[in-house]
């Protein structure tokens, strides 16, 4: 009967679920706060399954419910451990590729991401995102330096489970976007490429400096592609999209994902500046071959995994 049920209702529907839900997990948010002063460590735990619960019921709804056919390849991943994430980025999927693979590793809890300043001042929303340990940030590297060293020193006080992730882009790739980064790595005699946006390396250069040495012991490189039955390569479902009936087949999925050591990363600034463009060539390249012939090439093989 839901079939009949039209994609602005649907809109309605999950917008509405969503809105009950978040409040619920916003009330239970401000009231950890009252455990902070005792133990930071259970505050963490309260809230990351708090945004965790929030994370799963998303993904549930693709895999479980809109069927979403998800592959994975590359390095095997495994449970439990605490990393810098980057992948590429093309769209608010990105985040539910990130999460599928979180999921079945244990760490869908632990997600934490850069935002952009001016949520935080959203009420409720931005409140809860504030508790939940989004990484907020102006776009400004030298002025949040210190709100992002004070971030960090939390999660290395207690050595707490994370999964840093960024999208290196900076923004969603888009055709206008691509041409102007291609344009600029032109001028800078750097490689051409053509799925994936130039990578802004400071910040992430900033991050591997801060985390060595630390519990914090791996970097994982995501690339993430997509395909649509009739539009092909590259065509991610949009939001609502997502969330509006069965995913397969008209949609794949897949995540690739290369497994680093933080300690094996270059010390010095100009050759991890390096390595990072160069892990955004191996993932142009990588998608380059996608697109010609959807995984059916990729070293090692391609599963899939029950969640
Ligand atoms: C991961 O951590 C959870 C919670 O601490 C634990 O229950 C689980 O057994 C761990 N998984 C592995 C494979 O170590």
């Amino acid at each position: 009967m839901l079939e009949v049920v039209t994609r602005p209702a649907r809109t309605l529907l999950y917008g509405s679920a969503l809105f009950s839900f978040c409040s619920v997990l916003n009330v239970i948010q401000v009231f950890s706060l009252l455990i902070r002063p005792f133990s930071k460590r259970l505050f963490y735990e309260v809230n990351a399954r708090v945004a965790g619960s929030m994370w799963k019921v998303m993904q549930m709804i693709m895999e479980k419910r809109h069927k979403a056919q998800i592959t994975f390849s590359g390095d095997k991943i495994p449970h439990n451990e605490s990393a810098l994430v980057f992948g590429n980025h093309r769209s608010f999927t990105d985040f539910y590729m990130f999460h599928s693979v979180a999921a079945r590793r244990g760490m869908i809890n632990y997600m934490k991401y850069f935002a952009k300043d001016s949520l935080k001042y959203i009420p409720f929303y931005g409140w809860g995102m504030w508790i939940m340990g989004m990484l907020f940030i102006n776009r400004n590297w030298q002025q949040d330096q210190t709100a992002i060293n004070k971030m960090f020193g939390r999660i290395l006080e207690i050595q707490a489970p994370v999964w840093i992730a960024s999208f290196l882009e900076g923004s969603r790739l888009t055709p206008s976007k691509l041409a102007a980064s291609q344009k600029f790595m032109q001028s800078r005699g750097l490689p051409f490429l053509s799925n994936v946006l130039m990578p802004r390396t400071k910040g992430f250069i900033a991050c591997v400096n801060k985390f060595r040495g630390t519990h914090v012991k791996c970097v994982y490189d995501f690339t993430f592609a997509y395909y649509h039955r009739t539009k092909g390569f590259g065509v991610p479902p949009d939001l609502v999209r997502v969330h509006t009936g069965r995913l397969s087949p008209e949609y794949k999925f897949h995540v690739h994902v290369k497994r680093y050591q933080l300690e094996d990363l270059p010390k010095d600034e100009e050759k991890l500046n390096e390595w990072i463009i160069q892990k955004y060539v191996e993932k142009d390249a990588f998608l380059e071959k996608m697109k010609e012939s959807w995984t059916d090439d990729i070293e090692g093989g391609i599963w899939s995994e029950k969640w």
